[in-house]
């Protein structure tokens, strides 16, 4: 029997501004993978642009992978030219949806509050949502890790959360693309603290919440990442376009 209070893990791929339908290809290569090699104890989801979700959905009918998008509107429907609904990603054969990621943070000047507003939007569209959070370069030279992370947990994930609804990302920005990881000991220290902030909000619940690192994971260092405490499962950038090394970060979760 599953303990209710253990996290399912989650490799989780962002393919960010990047893949045009050709990179269907990509999704085949790796759907192919997951069903000739042994079966990972961990879900498998891949996020690409809005513009390849219901394609890649239907293409991964079938199979153990998941596809999610990169963003909502906090809104139901409505006049905002542009945007995209929880719903609506719903509608196209989505699963989940990451909300504040950093780039979003950083490019759009996306509040924690507003990141929350997308998590309940996402809920109420009967999805899970995967809420990033990370410190910058200069936040963690001021010693500012856990204080910076602590603030983002306590106001972008909302009070309808639980662990079959949410999953969280750590992601040091300073990590994002640049090939630099923190040690394994500082994201056992970040996900511990996550841990217990979920652990004083939601009770014994917050155990089961999957929490997922991100920032320059590869097949070279995923094993080591995920083998850290409380590391549930990785969120992928860059090393998710490939399926060939996609996969390969999976390894991590072959046994
Ligand atoms: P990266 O990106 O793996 O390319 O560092 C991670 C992310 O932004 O989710």
């Amino acid at each position: 029997m599953t303990d209710p209070l253990q996290p399912t893990p989650l490799t989780a791929g962002n393919w960010k501004m990047n893949g045009l339908s050709a990179s269907t290809g990509e999704l085949a290569a790796l759907i192919h993978a997951v069903n000739t090699k042994t079966a990972p104890t961990c879900g498998i989801l891949i996020c690409p642009p809005y513009t390849l979700i219901a394609a890649m959905a239907a293409q991964a009918a079938g199979s153990t992978v998941m596809i999610g998008a990169q963003d909502c509107h906090a809104a139901y429907s409505g006049a905002h030219t542009g945007d995209i609904s929880a719903d609506m990603i719903a509608d196209a054969g989505a699963t989940h949806i990451i909300v504040g990621h950093s780039e979003r943070r950083a490019d759009h000047g996306e509040s924690s509050e507003l990141v929350k507003a997308k998590a309940v939007a996402t809920h109420q569209a009967g999805l899970i949502a995967i809420i990033c959070v990370g410190e910058t370069d200069a936040e963690r030279d001021a010693g500012k890790t856990l204080e910076v992370v602590g603030d983002q947990i306590a106001r972008s994930i909302p009070d309808g959360s639980a662990a079959e609804n949410t999953i969280i990302a750590y992601e040091p920005v300073w990590a994002i693309g640049t090939g630099r990881t923190p040690t394994v000991e500082d994201v056992a220290d970040v996900h511990s603290a996550i841990r217990s902030a979920l652990v004083a909000r939601f009770g014994a619940s917050g155990q089961a919440f999957a929490l997922l690192y991100g920032g320059s994971v590869k097949p070279s260092n995923a094993s080591e990442l995920m083998a850290a405490a409380n590391v549930n499962g990785a969120l992928v950038g860059g090393a998710s376009l490939k399926a060939t090394d996609f996969d390969g970060i999976i390894d991590a979760y072959r046994v």
